[in-house]
């Protein structure tokens, strides 16, 4: 049988409402997505990639084998090559994700013509969330109820103690 299997590409630091309502309208179109993390980012993570890890799989739990949790390094389109991917699924909320998204998408056919880029939009509730929205609000003492997960929220309070005990 030919599986049509996708990649879902990402930081997911932390893991949204908006990256779950992609996976599932993702995990619709595709018989297998792999929502995979990047382990080499420059970025300086709250979470470390395990921990992501865990929270992708807690938080995709409910799709069973249709979607799968890993991480990668290097270049994204060796990975798809590696997994035997069809495509690339990335989220586009707002036209201004849309500039970067499309140089990524032209930049990654350069380098592996077989792999598509399919951009899907998560529910507009979701089109103003993003990680680095989420942890800015949650450190400086916002609700970001309904914008992520109970328990990504209930991880970050467990970092924001780790951090204030580290601190004493
Ligand atoms: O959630 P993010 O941070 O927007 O995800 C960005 C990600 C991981 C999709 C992108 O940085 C990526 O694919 N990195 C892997 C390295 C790579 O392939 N770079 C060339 C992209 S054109």
């Amino acid at each position: 049988m030919n599986i049509v299997k996708a990649i879902y590409p990402g930081s997911f630091d932390p893991l949204t409402n908006g990256h779950l309502d992609l996976i599932a309208r993702a995990a619709k179109i595709f018989d297998h997505l792999v929502v995979a993390i990047l382990r080499n980012s420059s970025k300086n993570p709250l979470f470390t990639v395990e921990e992501r890890v865990a929270m992708l799989s807690e938080g995709t739990a409910e799709f069973g084998n249709d979607v799968s949790v890993s991480t990668f390094d290097g270049l994204l389109v060796d990975y798809a090559r590696e997994q035997r991917a069809h495509a690339v699924v990335r989220g586009i909320r707002a036209i201004s994700d849309y500039e970067y998204e499309f140089q990524m998408a032209l930049m990654n056919r350069r380098l592996s013509p077989d792999v598509e880029t399919i951009f899907l939009m998560p529910d507009a509730k979701y089109s103003f969330v993003s990680s680095r929205l989420v942890k800015e609000v949650f450190r400086l003492g916002g609700s970001v109820d309904g914008l992520v997960p109970k328990f990504v929220i209930e991880r970050m309070k467990d970092k924001n103690r780790a951090m204030i005990e580290s601190q004493r």
